[in-house]
């Protein structure tokens, strides 16, 4: 673990005076939320408002070609990180939520019809259900979802029996954000195309954990958000084949998205721009490039290894607490969150006390009720990791939880 130590000393909040509670150091366990940013992200910023600061695409002058070069090159970047047939698949959002919504008005307003169906799972975060619910209500479609199974992975079987020769869509999670379940995404995705549907992929929490490869998981859609990869909040993608992005209309209208514009008509941009309406977050998306050579320089490998080391420990020591009750999927298909009730503590409460401590998790819903709803609880404590963390912050947050459980006792 002595590499783990190291890569904390990248992110600067953890030596930051501000981040201290009374003294006590910043225990961040709650990367699932939001990741923590290294100091090249956060200078990579800074440096471009200090030194290449200028609209994009619109320039003539050499400070806008110099931006205008920066922020696609990120688009490049992002386009190897996902090995994606071409940089005009990648599109620019604020945030996984954004590109979802773009692909519910865009796609679902051009193939959903009347009687199609839309395949979800019980796993889903609001944001990969509402925008769907809305357009099968707009187009009278029918939503239909794969329930989970006692071990919390996916019925299989059932997404199977739900698939029909009327799915136009299927919007699954790689990763669930409340469970940390790992999805069967090549079987979803080849299930589904053999009925014709396409696959969109939320990799919100996938991405940045694990090495996502669009070309051999052969999905149509990718979506995932920059604030949860180790870089600035503000950004999200939208991965999409280019044969299905160009048929598609645009979502928003504006500046930057247009080929030609006369007073009654206009005529619009090509992909990537004809989704990219007016100025972008520039310096985000720069940052957002440095994150993702970041996240490559330490690798996936070593991800995943910390990852799964942490997982177990957490695992071993919350499990010494009879009060204790976790939600976990079987070890390999879980992603590093876990998440937990105890008896007799409201998870609120729970959260209320390590912060105390200065130990920052998550409490509440997760934005995923109706997962709550079948697991028959409001609410869940979870704590969820990323490469800064240590098997030390797991002894800092089970030291507060026993005092925790000792006050309610
Ligand atoms: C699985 C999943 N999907 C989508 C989202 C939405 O991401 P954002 O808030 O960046 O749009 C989240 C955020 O937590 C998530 O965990």
């Amino acid at each position: 673990m002595k590499d783990q130590k190291n890569l904390k000393k990248d992110f600067p909040i953890f030596s930051s005076k501000a981040a201290k509670k009374d003294g006590k150091e910043l225990v961040y366990l709650d990367s699932a939320s939001t990741t923590q940013k290294p100091q090249i992200v956060i200078d990579s910023i800074s440096e471009y408002y200090k030194t290449s600061n200028a609209n994009i695409h619109r320039g003539i002058y050499t400070l806008s070609e110099k931006a205008t070069a920066q922020y696609e090159e990120a688009r490049q970047k992002t386009q190897n990180f996902l090995n994606a047939h071409s940089a005009n698949e990648i599109i620019f959002t604020r945030n996984t939520t954004e590109a979802i919504n773009l692909l519910a008005y865009t796609f679902g307003e051009k193939y959903i019809n009347e009687g199609d169906e839309v395949i979800v799972s019980e796993l889903e975060h609001h944001s990969n259900l509402i925008p769907w619910q809305e357009v099968v209500k707009r187009k009278k479609a029918i939503l239909k979802v794969i329930p989970i199974k006692f071990d919390y992975t996916l019925d299989m079987d059932a997404y199977h029996a739900l698939l029909s020769p009327k799915t136009k869509l299927v919007a699954i999670t790689a990763m669930s954000n409340v469970l940390g379940t790992k999805t069967p995404l090549k079987e979803i995705i080849e299930s589904a195309h053999k009925k014709n549907a396409v696959v969109l992929v939320d990799g919100a929490q996938s991405a940045t954990h694990q090495k996502t490869d669009v070309k051999a998981l052969d999905c149509d859609f990718f979506t995932m958000s920059s604030h949860k990869m180790l870089g600035p909040t503000g950004v999200g993608v939208l991965y999409g084949k280019e044969e299905i992005l160009k048929e598609l209309p645009p979502f928003m209208f504006g500046g930057d998205m247009i080929k030609s514009v006369s007073q009654y008509n206009s005529v619009y941009a090509d992909i990537p721009a004809k989704f990219e309406a007016g100025t972008p977050n520039v310096a985000g998306v720069i940052g957002f490039g440095i994150a993702l050579d970041y996240l490559q320089k330490v690798g996936f490998k070593t991800i995943e290894q910390n990852d799964k080391a942490l997982f177990s420990y957490a695992v071993k020591k919350l499990s010494a607490h009879k009060e204790v009750t976790l939600l976990t999927p079987p070890a390999d298909k879980n992603g590093p969150v876990i998440s937990f009730t105890v008896k007799g503590i409201h998870p609120h409460d729970i959260a209320d006390i390590l912060s105390q401590d200065n130990v920052c998790i998550r409490a509440g819903h997760h934005c995923a009720q109706p997962l709550m709803e079948k697991l028959g609880i409001p609410a869940t404590a979870r704590i969820s990791f990323h490469i800064y963390n240590t098997p030390e912050d797991i002894d800092k947050m089970d030291k507060t939880l026993q005092k925790a459980i000792k006050i309610f006792e």
